[in-house]
C-alpha cells in the first residue's frame, strides 16, 4: 500500500470515502433493551453521566449538521452531514435508553450555535479527548462484568462510531493544515490550538464540578463501592496503557494511509513517562 500525501484531492477522497463506506445503518428504535436485574439497574441509574451525555449528543448533532450544511465541498459536506446524523442518532439512542430504564434526565434549552467551523473544531477536539478515555473505561466495564454483556453490546457500535469520528476529524484537520498557505499557518495553528485548549479547560471544569458534591466527590458512595469491587484496584499506569491499546485497536480497521488522532495519545504517553511506577488510581 503506497503512502498518500496529506492535503491532496486523493487524501480528501480517501478519508471521506472511508468514513461514508464504514457507516453502520442501525436504527435505535429497533434495539431490544435487555432486561436488567435490580443491582445492574441501580448501577446504571447511579452513573452520574446521563444528563450530560444526552444534552451533549443533542448539541453535538446540531453543531455537526450546521457545519455539514456550511461546507462547500460536496464530498466533505456529505461525510460531515452523515456524522451529524450519527450524533443525532446517539442522542436518540440515549433518550430511548434512559426512558426505557426510567433514568431521570434534565434537558437543557435549545443551544445558541457557534459559527459552524468553530463549532466543528470544538466538537472534534472534545471527541478526541473524550473518546480516548471512554475507550479505556468501556473496556474496563466490559472486562469486569460491571454491566451485563447484553447492555455493553448495545453500546459497542457507538464507541466504534466515535473512533470513526475522531479519525475523520484528524484527517480533516490535517487536510486543512496542508492546504493552508505557509504565511497563514501560524494563525491557523493558533486557532486550532485555542479550540483544543478550550475543550481541555471545559473538561477540567466538568471534572471539578463532579468533585463538588455534598460529600465532596459528587458521586453516590454505593456506586463507587460497587465500581471498586467490580474493577478492583486499577493503577493510573495500567488504565492509560489500556486506553492507548484500545485506541489503537479501534482505529486499526481503517485505511492505514490515513492520519491518526495524535493529541490524546501523545498526552497519554507523556503522562506514562512522568508517572511514578507505584502511583495508584483507585475507584474510590
Ligand atoms: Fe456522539
Ligand atoms: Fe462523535
Amino acid at each position: 500500500m503506497t503512502a498518500i500525501e496529506f492535503g491532496t484531492p486523493e487524501h480528501k477522497a480517501l478519508f471521506c470515502e472511508d468514513f461514508l463506506k464504514s457507516h453502520d445503518p442501525f436504527k435505535p428504535e429497533e434495539i431490544r433493551w435487555p432486561a436488567l436485574d435490580a443491582a445492574a439497574l441501580e448501577r446504571l441509574k447511579a452513573l452520574p453521566v446521563w444528563t450530560e451525555a444526552v444534552n451533549t449528543e443533542y448539541e453535538t448533532g446540531l453543531k455537526v449538521k450546521a457545519f455539514g450544511e456550511a461546507e462547500k465541498d460536496p464530498q466533505m459536506s456529505e461525510a460531515i452531514a452523515l456524522q451529524g446524523y450519527e450524533e443525532e442518532r446517539h442522542f436518540r439512542l440515549l433518550e430511548l435508553m434512559t426512558s426505557h430504564y426510567g433514568i431521570p434526565v434534565t434537558r437543557r434549552g435549545e443551544p445558541s450555535l457557534p459559527e459552524p467551523q468553530w463549532g466543528f473544531l470544538g466538537v472534534g477536539y472534545a471527541e478526541c479527548f473524550d473518546s480516548f478515555f471512554a475507550f479505556g473505561i468501556f473496556a474496563l466495564a466490559r472486562r469486569s462484568g460491571f454491566f451485563p454483556a447484553a447492555l455493553t453490546d448495545v453500546f459497542e457500535p457507538i464507541l466504534q462510531e466515535e473512533a470513526r469520528h475522531i479519525l475523520f476529524f484528524a484527517n480533516w484537520a490535517e487536510y486543512r493544515q496542508q492546504r493552508t498557505p505557509l504565511w497563514a499557518r501560524p494563525a491557523h495553528t493558533f486557532n486550532n490550538g485555542l479550540a483544543a485548549a478550550m475543550q481541555v479547560v471545559g473538561r477540567l471544569k466538568l471534572a471539578f464540578a463532579a468533585g463538588g458534591g455534598e460529600d465532596g466527590d459528587g458521586v453516590d458512595d454505593n456506586f463507587m463501592m460497587d465500581a471498586k469491587k467490580a474493577f478492583g484496584e486499577v493503577s493510573a499506569r495500567s488504565f492509560i496503557e489500556l486506553c492507548l491499546a484500545e485506541n489503537e485497536r479501534r482505529l486499526a480497521p481503517y485505511d492505514a494511509r490515513l492520519a491518526r488522532p495524535r493529541l490524546a495519545p501523545s498526552a497519554a504517553r507523556l503522562i506514562l513517562r512522568l508517572l511514578p511506577a507505584e502511583k495508584q488510581l483507585t475507584a474510590a
